[in-house]
């Protein structure tokens, strides 16, 4: 246990019980496979969580594997799950350059009708199916390119804000605004939501992606394009600075164009090879947690997601271009390999509780 934690300093209840006694929402990333497999998992999660979102179960390759061909049941499945525990499940995501089926991107390229109808009747069937039971979706994730000097460069060529993806490419940088206009029209009081990565850090790569993300909630408000939230995912690196001050402005920033902000996917990647003990690890893990987590609430998010919760079933693994070298893996979820509670978990009470780091 490192010195700034004992084990009493953080009450001993769930982090959806410490954050919503503070009006704060917690939740994780779920997947349909580990719930059914995995019984430690999945009591971890019915304990931890308030809020659940499904890792891979709403992408579209998952949801239209075949053009026309929908299988909503391994996001029913979780449906069903999260709503015998009482757990709210956000959807993620509907329009990304990810997660697409091989059949969608050539029958994106045809034209722009096609396109159109693609996404329409994606949203037609999935917004349909989900009304009554998500009531909050990733409408578009991850449409802002890359700057230069980040891990991985929008490619040459394509020099506006918007990343190169099939969805661009088809229908213009107006792709974002078709889609956000088509969800809000299928369902008027679903929270739509925006949802993007590398906004978080004090770099020069990450203030260029925050300036072009706000020059796009701007231009979408300018245009009175229904969008209601904006998700951080925050996948940190420790190897990246972090600037408390920095990182509140750019939220209170989105939040003054009267949008919400949640942090989404919050995980950490380590420094590769990782420095130190695991309790050296862990605190520093827990450390720019708290920094990043505080700043984020005294922005004005009011809800926090990680993606996961064990080390064990972290996608920082299974990546291999983000994995540590065999035989170790990041330590960023708040609970270890062995599902005990590590100092990240009471980071994340204490900026909950509005505590210092302790
Ligand atoms: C990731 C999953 O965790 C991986 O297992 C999968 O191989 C790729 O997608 N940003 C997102 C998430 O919005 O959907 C991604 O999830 C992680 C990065």
């Amino acid at each position: 246990m490192g010195q700034s934690f004992t084990p009493g300093s953080a009450p001993d209840q769930p982090l959806a019980q410490i954050a919503q006694g503070r009006g704060y929402t917690y939740g994780c990333a779920v997947t349909a496979r580990l719930i059914a497999e995995e019984p430690d998992f999945a009591a971890l999660v019915a304990r931890e969580a308030g809020l659940l979102v499904p890792e891979y179960e709403a992408k579209f390759d998952t949801l239209q594997p075949e053009q026309g061909r929908f299988d909503t049941g391994p996001l029913d499945a979780l449906l069903r799950w999260a709503e015998h525990f009482r757990k709210p499940l956000r959807g993620h995501a509907l329009i990304w350059h990810n997660a697409l089926p091989d059949w969608v991107p050539p029958v994106l390229a045809e034209s722009r009708a096609r396109a159109q109808g693609v996404m329409e009747a994606h949203f037609d069937h999935v917004l349909a199916h989900t009304r009554e039971r998500i009531r909050d979706w990733d409408v578009v994730n991850e449409p802002i390119a890359n700057p230069p000097g980040s891990d991985v460069p929008e490619p040459p060529g394509n020099s506006g804000d918007l990343r190169d993806s099939p969805w661009l490419r088809a229908l213009g940088p107006d792709y974002v605004a078709i889609a956000l206009r088509a969800a809000r029209q299928r369902d008027r009081t679903l929270r739509l939501t925006l949802n993007d990565y590398g906004v978080e850090a004090d770099s020069p790569p990450a203030e260029e992606k925050r300036r072009r993300l706000l020059r796009l909630l701007r231009s979408l408000r300018d245009r009175n394009v229904a969008l209601d939230a904006v998700g951080i995912q925050g996948h940190l690196q420790m190897r990246e600075a972090f600037s408390p001050a920095i990182f509140s402005a750019f939220v209170k920033d989105i939040r003054a164009l009267g949008l919400q902000v949640l942090i989404t996917e919050l995980d950490v990647r380590e420094v590769k090879p990782p420095v130190g003990d695991f309790v050296a690890r862990d605190s520093a893990v827990a450390q720019r947690v708290h920094a990043f987590a505080s700043a984020a609430f005294e922005g004005g998010a009011r809800t926090l997601l990680t993606w996961g919760i064990s080390d064990r079933w972290s996608w920082l693994h299974r990546e291999q271009t983000v994995a540590l070298d065999p035989g170790d893996v990041h330590r960023g979820l708040p609970y270890d390999w062995e599902l005990n509670r590590k100092q990240m978990w009471r980071a994340l009470a204490r900026a909950f509780l509005g505590q210092g780091v302790g």
